[in-house]
């Protein structure tokens, strides 16, 4: 089975259903999203200006419900995080948390992950987290995986050098893909490694524990030579 996606038009790699929130739930996403989140597409953002300080920026693909994001970026407050997912439910409540916890080192993108990488600036990125993305079981869906040789190429181009892809998944022939798709490239160091313990279970890993998978971690980090960042 190929690595490569379908050629045109771009594969998506989510199912389409944006829903519709309650009023009120919308009227609070409208306030603060003014304040948090940023919008999927628009000129290449300056990661400074947009957090207020030069840290080390992770983007997060595919929050879910945002649960782990928001932990995480309570526990690492050194680190700034966009987190995105084209889920509405789920950027409502993660804007919610933002608010009610005051962080400040978290923005959210209501959108498509493949569509907002145009502003993220070449080598900016300090990581990239793909943390159990959809893992479109049926061979005939396999090129909507989010891990496949062009999106990574283009994500390892984000990075800074020694800027990290962190992957997990519970599906076998996944976790296979996403090592054969990294070791392929060029830039990338790295492999299977021991679940950290500091990474929280997710809600969808943790589904997947209650019916006996086995989470695989990736971890790789952009060399600061050698191959051209693409
Ligand atoms: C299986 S869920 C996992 C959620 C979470 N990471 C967890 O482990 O609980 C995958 C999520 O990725 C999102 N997603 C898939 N493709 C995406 C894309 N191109 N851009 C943004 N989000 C995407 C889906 O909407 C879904 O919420």
């Amino acid at each position: 089975m190929s690595d490569e996606p379908a050629a045109h038009p771009p594969v998506r790699t989510f199912k389409p259903r944006r829903r519709s929130l309650a009023p009120a739930r919308q009227a609070m996403v409208d306030r603060l999203a003014q304040q948090w989140a940023l919008d999927e597409t628009g000129l290449v953002l300056d990661l400074p200006t947009v957090f207020g300080r030069d840290a080390g920026v992770v983007v997060d693909i595919g929050i879910g419900l945002g649960d782990t994001m928001i932990d995480l970026a309570v526990a690492q407050p050194e680190l700034d995080v966009i987190g995105i997912d084209v889920h509405t439910p789920g950027f409502a409540t993660s804007l919610a948390s933002i608010d009610e916890l005051g962080l400040t080192n978290v923005r959210l993108v209501h959108g498509d992950a493949l569509v907002f990488r145009d502003r993220i600036a070449a080598g900016s990125l300090a990581g990239v987290r793909i943390w159990f993305p959809d893992p479109w079981p049926k061979i005939r869906q396999r090129h909507r995986r989010i891990v496949r040789t062009d999106v990574v190429d283009r994500l390892v181009g984000l990075l800074r050098p020694g800027g990290w892809l962190h992957l997990a998944t519970d599906i076998d022939d996944y976790a296979q893909q996403m090592q054969r798709v990294c070791d392929a490239h060029p830039a990338l160091h790295g492999g299977v490694i021991d679940r950290p313990a500091w990474r929280p279970v997710t809600r969808y890993e943790q589904r997947g524990r209650d019916l006996g998978h086995h989470a695989v971690d990736l971890h790789y980090t952009r060399g600061s030579g050698g191959a051209a960042v693409r």
